[in-house]
C-alpha cells in the first residue's frame, strides 16, 4: 500500500469526534475526543460516573450521541449501526444473559446471530469452555452458575466470533485468578493480530499491566491519555505507579482525612 492510500479507517480503528450524552442535567460525556490505533489495547479509567460506560455504549451504537460522530473500523456508527455491531464483541458492565437457557445453549444461540458456521461455532465453543475451566457445566441452567462463572459466559459470547473490536466494561470482575490470567493474555495476544480493544477496569494493576495506552476520564472528559510512561510525565511523578498518578490526576490524593472522618 503506497502511503496515499493510508487513510484515517486504516491506522484507527475507534474515532470519536467531539462525542457529548447528556441525560436530563447530568453530562455523561463532554465533548470527547479519542482515537485507538488498531491492535492497540486503551484501558479507560475514572471515577464513579465519569462517563466510561457511556463512552463505549457510544462507541457500540446502543447509545446515541447528542453532538459529535463515532467512526468503527472505517464506519460511521450512526450510518450502520448493524455492520458495526457485527465486528464487535462486547462486554456490558452489568450483562443480562437469558437465565434460563444453558451455558450451551446460550453460546449456541450467540454462534447463530453471529452467522457462525455450525462447525466453526461448536469448536469455539469448545474451545473456550475448556481454556475457562466450563467443560462439564455447560448443560446446566445459567440461573445455577457462580457469578464469575456467568461473566465467563458472557466473555465467550463476546469472543467466539472473532470480532475485530472489543468493548469490554470490566470484563475481569468475578473471575478466579487463573481464568483472569487466560483472558488477560489472550487479549494481548489478539492484539499482537490486530484486535483493538477499549477495556475499562477500576483495577488499576490490570490496566498498567495489560494496557498500551491509559485515558483518565473524569465529569465526561479525558483527564489524561497516554502510556505509563506518558501519564508519569504529565502527573511529575517519574516513579509512581497508576494508583498514586490516578488520585493525582483525579484530586483525590489525599484519602486519608476522608478515612478518618469515616472512622471517628
Ligand atoms: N441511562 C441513564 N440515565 C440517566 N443517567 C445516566 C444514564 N447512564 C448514565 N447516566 C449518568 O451519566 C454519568 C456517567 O455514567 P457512566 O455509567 O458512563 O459512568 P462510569 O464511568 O461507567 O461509572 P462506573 O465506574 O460507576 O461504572 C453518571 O452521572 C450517570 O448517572
Ligand atoms: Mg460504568
Amino acid at each position: 500500500m503506497t502511503q496515499a492510500t493510508i487513510t484515517t479507517a486504516d491506522l484507527h480503528a475507534v474515532k470519536l469526534m467531539g462525542v457529548s450524552k447528556r441525560y436530563g442535567n447530568v453530562t455523561a460525556v463532554d465533548y470527547l475526543d479519542l482515537e485507538v490505533k488498531k491492535g492497540e489495547i486503551l484501558g479507560l479509567l475514572g471515577p464513579n460516573g465519569s462517563g466510561k460506560s457511556t463512552t463505549i455504549k457510544m462507541v457500540l451504537g446502543i447509545v446515541k450521541p447528542d453532538t459529535g460522530a463515532v467512526n468503527v473500523l472505517g464506519i460511521n456508527v450512526g450510518d450502520d449501526p448493524i455492520t458495526v455491531k457485527r465486528r464487535i464483541g462486547y462486554v456490558p458492565e452489568a450483562p443480562r444473559i437469558y437465565e434460563f437457557l444453558t451455558g450451551l445453549e446460550f453460546l449456541d444461540f450467540t454462534g447463530d446471530v453471529y452467522g457462525m458456521s455450525l462447525e466453526e461455532k461448536k469448536r469455539r465453543i469448545e474451545e473456550f469452555l475448556k481454556a475457562l475451566d466450563l467443560e462439564g457445566r455447560e448443560g446446566d441452567m445459567i440461573s445455577s452458575y457462580s457469578e464469575g462463572m456467568k461473566q465467563k459466559v458472557v466473555i465467550i459470547s463476546a469472543l467466539m466470533h472473532r470480532p475485530e473490536l472489543l468493548l469490554l466494561d470490566e470484563p475481569l470482575s468475578g473471575l478466579d485468578p487463573k481464568s483472569a490470567r487466560i483472558v488477560k493474555d489472550l487479549l494481548r495476544e489478539l492484539a499482537s493480530q490486530g484486535v483493538t480493544t477499549i477495556m475499562s477496569t477500576h483495577v488499576l494493576e490490570i490496566a498498567q499491566a495489560m494496557c498500551d495506552r491509559i485515558a483518565i476520564m473524569y465529569n465526561g472528559r479525558l483527564l489524561a491519555l497516554g502510556t505509563m510512561r506518558e501519564l508519569r510525565q504529565k502527573a511529575k511523578m517519574p516513579e509512581s505507579g497508576l494508583e498514586d498518578i490516578f488520585l493525582k490526576l483525579t484530586g483525590t490524593g489525599d484519602v486519608k482525612p476522608v478515612v478518618e472522618a469515616l472512622t471517628k
